[in-house]
This record gives C-alpha cells, structure tokens and sequence, in this order.
C-alpha cells in the first residue's frame, strides 16, 4: 500500500468518488471528520458502502477509522459497520501496543458474530496523537498479530502539546513532530508493521507534498496517508520503486545468490552486507517483483 486517502464517512458522493482515485486504500473515516451528531448516519453510510463495494473486481483495500479506544463511541462504531466486512480498522489516539491488542479483542468478537474469518480484520495504529502515545511506541511488537501499520500525525498532538504551531517558518515539522516521526519509523521496524507517513493538510501544494515524500520515502516509510484525491497520484508515483531502484535491488539479491554462504559482497566498488540483501528484498517485493 502506497497511498491511504481519508475520506469522511458521512459523504456517499467522497465515497464514491475515493472509489475511482487511484488510492490503494480508503481510510473511511466515522472520527475526526465527522460531527457528534453525525455518527450514527456515519457509520449506516459507511456500512452501505461497505457492503456494495466490496464485491467489485478491482477495488482499494477498505479500512474503517473509528472513534477512540477513550471515547465511548468505538463498540457503536464496530457494531455498526463490521457487517460490512472492512479490511481493516484504523485506530486513533493509540497509546501502545496495550491499545492494539485491546481493539483485537474487540475485532474478534465481531468477526464472530458477523460470520467472518478469523484475524480477516487488520490494525492500522495512529500512534502519536498524544504524549503518552509517543512514549508508548516501542510496545507495539507482538501486540496483535492484526496490526500491520504505524501511522503517524502532527495535527492532534500539537493540540496535545498546547503549541502554537507544529511547523516552522521554513514549512518544516518543528523538533517535537520530528521525533514523533523518527520514533514512529523506529517503533514499526520494531513491530515489523509498515510506517505511513502522515497527512499532508496543504491540499493544493502538490511541490510541498512531492518533497515530504520523498523525504518519507528515504527514511523508510512505504506509503503515505492523504486527505484530497488530488494527492493520490503524487503518493503514487514517489512510492513506487523506480526502475532503477528495482534494477539495483535485483543486482543485489542476484550477488547473494551467486555467491551463496557471502556475508558480504561488492557491486561497483561498493561494499554490501546483509542488511542491504533484506533492503533490497524488501524493495522488490514491494515492486511485485518477487
Ligand atoms: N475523498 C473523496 N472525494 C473528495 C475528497 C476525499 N477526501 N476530498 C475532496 N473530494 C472531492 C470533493 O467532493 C469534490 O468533488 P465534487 O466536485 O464532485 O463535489 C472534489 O473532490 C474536489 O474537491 P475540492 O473542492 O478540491 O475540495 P473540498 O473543498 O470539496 O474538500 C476537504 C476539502 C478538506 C473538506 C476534503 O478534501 C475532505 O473531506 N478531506 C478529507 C477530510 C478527512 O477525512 N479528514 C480526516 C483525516 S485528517
Ligand atoms: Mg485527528
């Protein structure tokens, strides 16, 4: 998955417009986009839509944002829209792994009363929209076998923080949103789940967007979340390895594999160990190479 559009779950024209947006998966959102008022029509929308677009041929992986494990609104938000038979639940205001593993819980008594298979259901955290979910970003390993994602946000943890601002004058995330970020990375390559960039709100810059990008794409993340169909293709394009990338990874894995039992080897005057063969195994399989 490269690209995860936001699309609020109250809006059947968003939904069937996301449908046709190039996403690889739609974050339906029954959260933060959605009014108080709002969530019950929310989450009868969501299921509806649900329902008819799962059975088309070709279609984006379908996650379902719910309320936070805090707010009192999560099991309303489940019982409302698993019938629908999601790929999977995003998690807000995650604090842990604690959180994951209790959400799992949740997942599994309704995929048992709604027929469906067991662990079908995956986990994707949003897990730095308070302090205490950046603390606790080094407890998602072995938490649920459901989770594949961290995710990271500056939006709700600023509000956390009680900053003015969580960029500065340069357009860059200020310190705190930096570490948020880098802990995030450090904390999926510790659960081994995918790190996802997060959402870029300017929706009309596509340079400013590009540029974040391709900084996420250098340190490690795979894909990044958007809110504005207008950012699917830009996400796209920056996370899908490019050919040179590919021709490398393959010349990497075809060294290790003539010279089986190598721990290290050299490609154009360059040293190569282990870690670069998983790297670049990683790559390919992310190209649908391997
Ligand atoms: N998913 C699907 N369609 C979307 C969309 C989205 N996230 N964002 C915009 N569109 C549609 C609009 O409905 C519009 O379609 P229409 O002309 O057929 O009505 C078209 O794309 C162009 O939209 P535009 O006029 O550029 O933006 P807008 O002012 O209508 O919407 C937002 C701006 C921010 C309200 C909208 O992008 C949005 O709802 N984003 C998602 C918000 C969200 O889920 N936030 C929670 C996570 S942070
Ligand atoms: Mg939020």
């Amino acid at each position: 998955m490269r690209s995860l559009l936001f699309v609020p779950g109250d809006s059947r024209r968003k939904l069937d417009k996301a449908l046709g947006s190039g996403a690889d998966a739609l974050l339906i959102d029954l959260e933060d986009s959605v009014a108080l008022d709002a969530k019950a029509e929310a989450r009868s929308v969501t299921a509806g839509f649900l329902e008819e677009a799962k059975g088309l041929a070709a279609r984006p992986r379908l996650y379902v944002r719910v309320n936070g494990l805090t707010t009192g609104l999560t099991d309303a938000d489940l019982d409302g829209v698993m019938g629908g038979g999601p790929d999977g639940i995003v998690l807000p205001k995650a604090v842990g792994g604690a959180d994951a593993a209790h959400l799992g819980a949740k997942l599994a008594v309704r995929e048992a009363e709604f027929g469906l298979e067991d662990g079908a259901t995956r986990i994707l955290a949003i897990a730095t929209e308070n302090a205490l979910g950046v603390f606790a970003l080094g407890t998602f390993a072995g938490a649920s076998h459901r989770l594949m994602g961290l995710a990271w946000g500056g939006e709700d943890l600023s509000a956390d923080l009680g900053a003015e601002v969580n960029r500065g004058e340069n357009g860059l995330y200020t310190e705190p949103y930096r570490l948020a970020r880098s802990l995030t990375l450090l904390g999926a390559a510790a659960a081994g789940v995918d790190a996802i960039d997060a959402v870029y709100t300017n929706f009309r810059d596509m340079d400013g967007l590009a540029a974040e990008c391709r900084e996420a794409r250098r340190d490690g993340f795979v894909a990044k979340m958007a809110i504005h169909p207008a950012q699917v293709p830009v996400i796209n394009e920056a996370f899908t390895p490019s050919e040179e990338a590919v021709a490398k990874a393959e010349a990497v894995v075809a060294a290790f594999r003539e010279n089986p039992g190598a721990g290290v080897v050299g490609i154009g005057g360059e040293m190569l160990d282990r870690p670069h063969l998983v790297r670049a195994e990683r790559l390919l399989a992310r190209a649908g190479r391997t």
